[in-house]
């Protein structure tokens, strides 16, 4: 199980690297790499210009077929449009959304996601 990320301001990838599980970022220079495992899918929310490399990452190769299930982060201020990203990705390509949680996470929030993927990677053994 991987967790593969995007981050504009390194709120993300301080959440990610606070889980201590393994991961990869998507660059925004070259977001075509594929994935031969399961993995999860963590993004911040912006408008589509900035967040369109998650999809061009996703529509490359199989990709999409080993994502699990996204995780959305963003700021409880933008009211309706807390996550925006991450549930028009879910809409868009028929994914879960596991959790939504706000800038780099609480303590709280990195246990609840350590339970969402130890439940996921214990699914797909
Ligand atoms: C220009 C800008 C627009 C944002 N728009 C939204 C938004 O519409 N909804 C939301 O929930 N969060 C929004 N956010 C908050 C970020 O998604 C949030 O701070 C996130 O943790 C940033 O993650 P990152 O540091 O990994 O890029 C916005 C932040 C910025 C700077």
């Amino acid at each position: 199980m991987q967790l593969i990320y995007f981050t504009q301001t390194g709120q993300t990838a301080k959440f990610v690297h606070k889980l201590g599980l393994a991961n990869r970022k998507i660059n925004p220079a070259d977001p075509f790499f594929t994935l031969k495992e399961p993995f999860i899918l963590l993004t911040p929310t912006y408008d589509e210009e900035t967040t369109s490399v998650i999809n061009d990452f996703l529509e490359y190769g199989d990709n999409l077929k080993y994502c699990l299930g996204v995780i959305g982060s963003g700021n409880r201020n933008f009211a309706q449009k807390f996550i925006y990203t991450a549930k028009d990705i879910c809409l868009d390509y028929s994914l879960p959304l596991l959790y939504a949680y706000e800038f780099n996470g609480t303590p709280q929030d990195v246990k609840k996601v350590k339970e969402i993927v130890e439940r996921l990677d214990h699914g797909n053994k």
